[in-house]
């Protein structure tokens, strides 16, 4: 289906009491300049992040894994919002019972103005104690860019820093999976921006769907869940969201 073809057929389907609920990935944040991980920007010094984000990298090279998060930090410090970020920051003061679900740690929904955002996989502007020492908290806010040393210390114990962020083979925030499962009671889920292959996330949108909602996925290339939604619209999410937002408000 062409793209405007499915942006007017949702702008018909969408009400202004329609209970929306947004998953996002690395393709939202394309535009404002974050690389995404299985892009072709999305290899760092070679080292894929399925090798970098792992309790077993860290353990292994504390020091490599820190250059790449200072490396990340450094780039989306200097980044903005874009269309896609503001378009969904509009639609969460707009629609009464809208819930964004985001694997981004970038923190960039939550510059463009969105509140109550699910952080799925964490903040990469969180830090916890590796060891969890007694004297820290669970995990805190730091945005000091770069870290003057490589890996940081922890404050309280001396020990090593991690990133506050979730890695390959650990487990999502209990509360998390708890507002998650809550969001997928909607009319309609939006997939918006994934490779659609990292679970428990990439389950998410045929959860909803099973729950009733009427599901469609926003991405510039098919993937695995293109098929089992109910739209797949293939184009940029900066301009998909912007363009159905602007249908809506002629409408209501
Ligand atoms: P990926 O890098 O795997 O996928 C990004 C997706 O965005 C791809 O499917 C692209 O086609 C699509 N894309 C790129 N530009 C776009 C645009 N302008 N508009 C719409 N879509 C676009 O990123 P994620 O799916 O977010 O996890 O990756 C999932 C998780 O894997 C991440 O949260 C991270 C990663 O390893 C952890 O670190 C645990």
């Amino acid at each position: 289906m062409k793209t405007e073809d499915a942006i007017q057929q949702l702008g018909r389907r969408i009400k202004p009491d329609s209970r929306i609920t947004v998953l996002t990935g690395a393709g939202v944040s394309a535009a404002s300049g974050v690389p995404t991980f299985r892009g072709p920007d999305g290899l760092w010094k070679n080292h894929p992040p399925e090798q970098l984000a792992t309790p077993e990298a860290f353990r292994r090279d504390p020091r490599l894994v820190w250059e790449w998060y200072n490396w990340r930090r450094e780039r989306i410090r200097g980044c903005q919002p874009n269309a896609a970020h503001l378009t969904l920051a509009a639609w969460s003061r707009r629609f009464p019972e809208f819930r964004l679900i985001t694997q981004n740690v970038d923190g960039l929904h939550e510059k463009a103005g969105t509140e109550n955002v699910i952080r799925f996989h964490g903040s990469i502007w969180e830090v916890l104690c590796w060891d969890r020492c007694a004297g820290s908290p669970p995990r805190w806010w730091d945005e000091t860019v770069p870290f003057p040393m490589v890996p940081p210390k922890c404050p309280h114990c001396g020990g090593l820093l991690r990133p506050g962020v979730v890695w390959f083979g650990e487990g999502i925030d209990p509360d998390v999976l708890e507002r998650s499962a809550a969001a997928l009671n909607c009319d309609l889920f939006f997939s918006v921006g994934t490779s659609a292959v990292v679970y428990p996330a990439a389950g998410l949108a045929s959860q909803a769907r099973r729950h009733g909602a009427y599901t469609i996925e926003v991405n510039v290339e098919g993937t695995p869940a293109s098929n089992l939604l109910d739209l797949s619209v293939q184009a940029p999410a900066e301009e998909v969201l912007p363009a159905l937002d602007l249908l809506l408000q002629s409408k209501f």
